[in-house]
């Protein structure tokens, strides 16, 4: 039996990637742009084996067998066989693959867990088929944000032209050193089930909201200003252009018909914080970004974190609206 063992951490997007030009490729109407967390915090652990006496590929995820009939997995799977590298022992083709995973943080909470999972699972494959070169386009094909948690450090998730998806790929804009002042605080509202899927929402998003198509104009300018920023450590521009973003991408989840809502709110509430404490502070200190739930991620730096977490404790205590404190991130390389 040959087997490996890897973790893939969460990323969190600041320009989102919400919409599909393309759903069996998963080709985005947008780039998108993220940082990824470090290796320690929210982080999925996927062990892969292959072996002869393995009739049938099978997976586990959090202790639970699930199937591995989904179009995505058969894809990853087919993809990853594929590549295989000449020099391996291992039977790419033939050989089945029994696949055990977990994530230290609630699934489906709108926490990226899928991002961590199938970057988790197409890294662990493709260190068992000595599959070499690019293979973050093999984790799109798995869940589009997945191609972003490959690499450490912030990652621009391109969306390139091509139709076979070949150019649709995550790149590092920064090391994973980079910036290590900066700290992402995950506030987590509810780590219940989001009631509409990310990807079930972007396609009714894709089939009727006007804003996303204007959206799709916008985008391009904005990765170009906030790439910059992060290159230039302007924590104030990457700010703004942070919490914009986050905000558009809720305005077309509402300009969605039916509209969507994630955010509740207790994610108001913690929006409306933000603004006050950067007011009070006459400058702009803390940035919110919420992906496909309520949970707030906090962007800000060391210096000003003490400060922030005392606040944030005293105005959403834990005991009565569930808020918890989870993580203070910095982003790392996957190892
Ligand atoms: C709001 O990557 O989960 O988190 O490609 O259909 O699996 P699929 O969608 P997914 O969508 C993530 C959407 C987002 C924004 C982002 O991470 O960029």
């Amino acid at each position: 039996m040959k087997t490996v063992t890897c973790t893939a951490p969460v990323n969190i997007a600041v320009i989102k990637y919400w919409g599909k030009k393309d759903e069996d490729l998963i080709l985005p109407t947008n780039s998108s742009l993220s940082a990824t967390l470090g290796q320690d915090e929210l982080r999925a652990k996927t062990t892969v084996a292959v072996d002869s006496s393995f009739k049938e590929d099978k997976m586990w995820l959090n202790g639970k067998e699930e199937g591995v009939v989904s179009k995505r997995i058969q894809n990853v799977f087919r993809e990853t066989r594929k590549r295989k590298g000449n020099q391996d022992s291992v039977d790419g083709l033939n050989q089945k693959i029994h696949i055990c995973s977990e994530n230290n943080f609630p699934t489906a909470a709108g926490l990226a867990s899928s991002a961590a999972g199938y970057a988790c699972l197409v890294y662990s494959l493709s260190k068992l088929f000595n599959v070499q070169g690019e293979i973050s386009d093999i984790a799109r094909l798995g869940s589009g944000s997945a191609c972003r948690s490959i690499y450490g450090g912030f990652v621009e998730w391109q969306m390139g032209s091509l139709s076979d998806g070949s150019d649709s790929i995550a790149k590092q804009v920064t090391h994973d050193h980079h910036w290590p002042e900066m700290c992402i605080l995950v506030l987590v509202v509810s780590d219940q089930k989001k009631h509409t899927g990310s990807t079930q929402g972007m396609q009714i998003s894709v089939q009727n909201s006007t804003l996303l198509q204007k959206r799709i104009e916008i985008v391009p300018n904005r990765i170009k200003n906030i790439t910059k920023a992060i290159i230039d450590k302007d924590f104030v521009t990457f700010a703004e252009i942070t919490m914009k973003d986050s905000n558009q991408f809720h305005a077309i989840c509402l300009d969605t018909y039916p509209p969507i809502s994630y955010l509740t709110d207790v994610s108001r509430q913690i929006i409306s914080f933000v603004h006050q404490f950067n007011d009070h502070c006459q400058q702009t200190k803390v940035a919110y970004t919420f992906d496909a739930g309520p949970n707030a991620c906090l962007y800000l730096l060391e210096e000003d974190l003490p400060r922030v977490v005392s606040l944030v404790n005293h105005y959403f205590p834990p005991q009565n609206n569930g808020l918890t404190l989870t993580i203070q991130g910095r982003p790392v390389t996957l190892q």
